[in-house]
């Protein structure tokens, strides 16, 4: 396995896993992902970042193939999630750097990921704007904290002109290709929403605050810690997406999220997908059941309203339609603008408990939730197509705003 060269004696010394599939929830691209780690050859021989647990010898065989790992003199730590720090004790105990950096806050997380582990190992805390000097290659750090843990911080390159980003500004892509410029442009947007809405989007704030320091270096080249790198007119063009995925402006284009039984809600579903639509909100409509919820996430990074329908079951909602809640509402998107619906045979809790939990959620609800016994008639639709253009009409006044 050999190393990349993505500049003049800097080296991409990663892990492509076709195997991982999952983050703390958020069910990836089918593919897999990428562990990125940095290789600098200099008068101090610096590795940037490392991989996951049990990747350790691919790493090691990338770097084999420019440097013998025991001349290896710095190590940068980023980011202490297990996916870049995993392999840490092995990284060091085959190179045993003379001096590992990394931000105060990553340094009380190592300690409580390694333990007695880490004893011995040459930890040096920096802070924002600290810099070292590697002889011909400078690395300037700067702390970003909630980006995506409190340790995490980037590294920057003034020669190089090299942005180390860690988790901010990645994709879960696992591929031969190194370069965002060699991906299907669509399909790469489409990467770069799904993990921001599934990761990054609770630390919008955050992103929003270190988007003017990254906007006040040279970049010619990011190279994040997951997928493909950005080179060129790609960095503005990563740059300027966060940003627009952080401020979450209104869209006008709404979700419709259910779950059914006998097929009655779901006829509900379609009759609040075309209120929406025929009066001027584009919506995406998608059953809780066949879609994951990682795929909700990604669907409302284009959305500003959610519409959600379940039928009652045991007094209260379908499993899929809470387990879906739950996930959206703990990544805090901006929806604006909410709807409930749903079927039932006797007791009829479901509407109520979701109006509730997209009201608690501080979503605008423009209509009363819509509740139908046993099969919708044809006026039960009127009702629900009624639920879908009241959505979209408070949606629209809003995107007026
Ligand atoms: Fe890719 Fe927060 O770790």
């Amino acid at each position: 396995m050999n190393a990349v060269e993505i500049a003049k004696d800097t080296y991409w010394i990663g892990c492509v896993d076709y195997d991982h599939h999952d983050f703390h929830g958020y069910s990836q691209s089918p593919e897999g992902t990428t562990y990125n780690a940095y290789f600098i050859r200099d008068e101090k021989n610096t590795l940037i970042d490392t991989v996951s647990i049990g990747k350790s010898n691919t790493m090691l065989c990338r770097l084999a193939h420019v440097i013998e790992p025991a001349k290896i003199d710095y190590l940068v730590v980023n980011h202490v999630e297990q996916d870049h720090a995993g392999c840490l004790p092995e990284i060091i105990a085959a190179c045993k750097p003379e001096k590992i950096f990394c931000s105060t806050m990553a340094l009380k997380s190592m300690e409580g990921h390694f333990g007695k582990q880490m004893q011995d190992w040459p930890v040096v805390a920096v802070k924002s704007g600290e810099s070292i000097s590697l002889g011909k290659h400078t690395l300037v750090f700067q702390e970003t904290r909630m980006l995506h843990w409190p340790d995490s911080m980037v590294t920057y390159c003034p020669e190089t002109k090299i942005l180390f980003s860690q988790d901010a500004f990645g994709q879960n892509i696992a591929s031969s290709e190194r370069y965002a410029d060699e991906w299907e442009h669509g399909d790469l947007v489409h990467r770069v929403k799904e993990y921001y809405f599934n990761i990054v989007l609770p630390y919008s704030p955050q992103v929003l605050k270190a988007l003017p320091v990254v906007g006040s270096l040279d970049i010619e080249m990011i190279a994040p810690d997951h997928g493909l790198i950005w080179r060129g007119s790609m960095c503005k063009e990563i740059v300027d997406l966060y940003r627009t995925m952080a401020e979450q402006k209104p869209r006008k284009r709404a979700v419709i999220v259910y779950d059914t039984m006998w097929s009655s809600t779901e006829r509900l579903a379609y009759a609040v997908c075309s209120g929406l639509e025929e009066n001027g909100v584009p919506a995406t409509l998608l059953s809780a059941k066949k879609n994951h919820h990682s795929a909700i996430m990604t669907a409302l990074a284009d959305a500003s309203a959610l519409a959600v329908g379940s039928p009652t079951h045991n007094n209260g909602v379908l499993p899929y339609i809470m387990s879906a809640l739950t996930y959206i509402k703990g990544l805090r998107p901006k929806i604006l603008v909410g709807g409930a619906f749903g079927s039932y045979g006797w007791s009829g809790e479901s509407p109520k408990i979701l109006q509730q939990y997209l009201t608690d959620m501080n979503i605008e609800m423009p209509a009363e939730p819509v509740r139908v016994q046993w099969r919708p008639k044809h006026e039960d639709l009127i009702k629900a197509h009624q639920l879908g253009k009241s959505m979209a009409e408070a949606l629209k006044a809003k995107c007026q705003d």
